[in-house]
């Protein structure tokens, strides 16, 4: 069977921000699997700020996507024919897959395929059960080695992993929790749905006065998801013996060709006896069941609740990826491309 498909390629490499220019929509034919492999229908893509990484031709923990190539994410998929014996037609995968209608998949690379939960709707596969939760999860336990009644900051506190570091944060008896966002509107998403007991508005306040009257006696835990000019306020705010976990840098140069200029304030690290560390969520592989295990309690007794912001349709791909640059995300950014059969 011959299957015409729509497909995003990358048209041209971005050196700022990432957007519907950077990539062509075409059509291809998808041909019939083989061996090892199968022809899916895409559902569901997810849309992670890793993937303005894979666009620059640099050197990162993937090669990054040639130009002409179908434009690739995770995503959800529903096997149409099978020459794979772990999966079947019908099935459900999660894995990463090219920005088209219909694709053929091999179970290879960095993110083997695995077939999604259908207990509950398939979203959960990527917000509350997926990677950004895992990763919020680690970072406040392994990296954060979170305590009852710290103070705890997370910047980019409406999207998906800050809203579920700010949610688990209060699980796990932090005293205060404040978030960080952009625009009045998200700040006050972040407290009214997002577990934040205050927020600053990175975009009109004045961030390190903010934190300085929010936390006045420093921030014991600080969760980071965007560097920038919001680390080096926080960095200046420190409780002794304060913990700053480094997630991610969204502000400081995902966007950029080079390297962003290192934190001016660093050295407050010193005088608070303080530590800044960096993590990659696949270093705590072995420990996901147990994660999951303490996810599922949570969301079952109606304490983790689910974040996501939806849009519909292939041809909205690149606006969707731009719109994680652009803050367009309340939680976990998906792009819904078909339901199952
Ligand atoms: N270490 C790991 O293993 C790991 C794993 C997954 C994700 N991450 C990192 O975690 C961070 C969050 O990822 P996510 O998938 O959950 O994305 P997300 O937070 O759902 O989406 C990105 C958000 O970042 C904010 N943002 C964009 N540009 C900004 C800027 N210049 N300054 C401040 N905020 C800005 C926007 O919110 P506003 O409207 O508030 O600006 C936007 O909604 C990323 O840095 C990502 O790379 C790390």
């Amino acid at each position: 069977m011959a299957i015409e498909s729509r497909q995003w390629t990358l048209a041209s490499r971005p050196t700022g921000l990432v957007g519907p220019e950077h990539f062509n929509l075409g059509n291809t034919t998808v041909g019939e699997p083989g061996e090892g492999e199968l022809l899916v229908k895409n559902l569901y893509l997810s849309f992670d700020p890793t993937q303005r990484g894979w666009l620059n031709d640099g050197p990162g923990y993937m090669d990054p996507v040639q130009i002409g190539a179908p434009m690739i994410g995770s995503g959800l998929a529903q096997v149409i024919e099978s020459n794979n014996p772990d999966f079947a037609p019908g099935d459900i995968v999660n894995g990463t897959l090219p920005w088209q209608d219909y694709a053929i998949l091999r179970n290879e690379g960095m993110m083997p395929l695995t077939k999604a939960s259908t207990d509950f709707p398939l979203t959960w596969n990527f917000s509350v059960f997926g990677i950004t939760t895992l990763t919020a999860y680690f970072g406040l336990t392994e990296v954060g080695a979170i305590k009852e009644g710290d103070t705890v900051l997370i910047s980019g506190a409406a999207g998906a992993t800050g809203s579920a570091a700010a949610q688990m944060a209060r699980i796990m008896g932090a005293g205060k929790i404040i978030g960080v966002a952009g625009g009045p509107e998200k700040c006050d998403w972040i407290v009214k749905e997002g577990s934040c007991d205050a927020a600053i508005d990175y975009k009109n306040d004045d961030v390190a006065a903010k934190v300085l009257e929010l936390a006045p006696e420093g921030v014991d835990l600080f969760y980071d998801n965007t560097g920038g000019p919001i680390l080096d306020a926080v960095l200046a705010n420190l409780a002794d013996g304060a913990r700053v976990v480094v997630c991610g840098g969204i502000a400081s140069g995902y966007s950029s060709w080079t390297m962003p200029e290192g934190p001016k304030n660093y050295l407050f690290l010193i005088l608070k006896s303080a530590r800044m560390e960096g993590f990659l969520l696949f270093t705590y592989a072995e420990k996901f069941p147990q994660a999951m295990a303490d996810i599922g309690k949570w969301v079952q007794e109606g304490k983790l609740a689910v974040h996501e912001t939806i849009s519909e349709g292939l041809e909205n791909a690149p606006a969707a990826l731009q719109g994680l640059f652009t803050g367009k995300n309340t939680g976990k950014a998906i792009l819904k491309l078909a339901d199952p059969e």
